[in-house]
């Protein structure tokens, strides 16, 4: 049997280590972990804690999960000194000014170089534009590790499509993409997800192909949903109902299905900025991907708006009202609220000076308090408030 990295992994001579176990790692490093020895580190002890207990801090995965998984969770990099495989799942956030915010990738791509060895893989699967796993993260591997890239180690990239609060996409049963810096290094890659995505994975032609594909993925759903804004504000003033006409649209065979909404999370609103930032870069100012960003990004003003109007249409008094939002967190099912836009559709009723409650049985309290400042509705008070309507009625 030949020595290629696949073969020592499978093997179990060799150990793959997932550096970030967040929505996207965690499942990769758990999937691996019935297959192959797995090393998951992330710079959260708290999180390290967490999932050494067999419990997901992000919520998606149950304790059965971790059954029968050859891992250690680690926040200690020495851990990670004997790992020939390293697969680099941290965020890509933007700034206040949507810029991208490489710290995390950068740092995680600083802690892979300390321990980087020759002869080891290093496969990115964070969102990022085409072009920054090599001009930006593996300069950093090289100066930390003392290793030239790419006679000492190969590099790769795979994108995730994880989708959080969907069992029905899932890592085994959606195709990946992979990609390697050499033909050698896609094969062992390529072979390596494999392991572990039974729907097969597509190679790429190379790093940048990988990267842009993914990029595209999300940019593509959100032009889209800003087309559908942008008509359901047209639609509204012309007092036609969106939903009634997108129905009837789509009877035709090649009407693409999309609905009017906020575009939150930590992706679809997000990776736009990363290829806009790109695309600007080398001197091309992207229009429609960056009106599609203001449009999507303006929704929770014009939805709060829409609703003092339609109060005021009724003679509701708006100063001092009683208000309750149900819902906080980016989107159904999910307890994430990062990048929530409902929090502008709350701001903008609060700039109205109306009493504002906000109930989400998904969303936890304290992370809502820390990121926005107030305390949402408890599930007791909710249920008084809706029998108080129902009596009212
Ligand atoms: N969540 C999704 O639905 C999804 C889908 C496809 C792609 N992505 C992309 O995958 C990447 C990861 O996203 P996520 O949702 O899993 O993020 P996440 O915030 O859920 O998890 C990230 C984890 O990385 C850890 N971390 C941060 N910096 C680190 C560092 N320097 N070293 C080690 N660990 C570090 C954090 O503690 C956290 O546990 C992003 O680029 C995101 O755009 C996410």
């Amino acid at each position: 049997m030949n020595n290629s990295i696949y073969n020592r992994l499978l093997q179990k001579e060799a150990k793959l280590a997932v550096i970030g176990l967040g929505y996207v790692g965690l499942p990769i490093a758990l999937e691996f972990a019935r297959k192959i020895k797995v090393v998951g580190f992330d710079i959260n002890q708290e999180r390290v804690n967490l999932m050494k207990r067999s419990i997901d801090p992000s919520n998606e995965l149950e304790a059965s999960a971790f059954d029968g998984c050859d891992i250690e969770f680690t926040a200690n990099i020495n851990d990670m000194k004997d790992v020939e495989f390293f697969i680099v799942a941290v965020p890509t956030p933007i700034d206040d000014a949507n810029l991208p915010n490489l710290k995390p990738l950068l740092g995680a791509s600083a802690t892979v170089g300390k321990v980087l060895k020759k002869g080891d893989y290093v496969v990115f699967e964070s969102t990022v534009y085409p072009g920054c796993t090599e001009e930006d993260c593996i300069p950093v591997l090289e100066a930390e590790s003392g290793l030239k890239f790419p006679q000492d180690f190969k590099v790769g990239y795979s994108p995730e499509r994880i989708n959080p609060g969907d069992k029905e996409h899932t890592l085994q049963n959606v195709i990946k993409v992979t990609s390697g810096c050499d033909s050698e290094s896609s094969e062992e890659i390529a072979k390596t997800y494999e392991l572990v995505v039974e729907a097969g994975v597509h190679r790429a032609a190379s790093i940048k192909v990988a990267e842009a594909a993914k990029i595209i993925e999300n940019t593509q759903r959100d032009v889209n949903i800003a087309l559908i804004n942008e008509l359901s504000i047209i639609f509204n003033k012309l007092g036609i109902n969106t939903f009634e006409v997108l129905e009837a649209a789509g009877t035709k065979w090649n009407f693409l299905k999309f609905s009017p909404g906020l575009v939150g999370g930590h992706c679809i609103g997000v990776d736009p900025y990363y290829l806009a930032q790109k695309a600007q870069e080398v001197g091309y100012h992207p229009e429609i991907i960056l009106s599609g960003r203001r449009l999507n990004d303006d929704m929770g003003k014009y939805v709060a708006g829409e609703v003092v109007k339609l109060m005021m249409k009724h003679s509701l008094p708006v100063l001092g009202s009683n208000v309750l939002m149900l819902g906080v967190t980016f989107k159904e099912n999910c307890p994430d609220i990062r990048n929530t836009r409902a929090i502008d559709v709350y701001s903008e009723l609060k700039s109205y000076n109306v009493n504002l409650d906000v109930y989400d049985p998904w969303a936890d309290t304290n992370e809502v308090r820390a990121e926005f400042g107030f305390d949402l509705m408890s599930r007791f008070k909710h249920q008084r408030a809706k029998l108080m309507a129902t009596w009212n009625a």
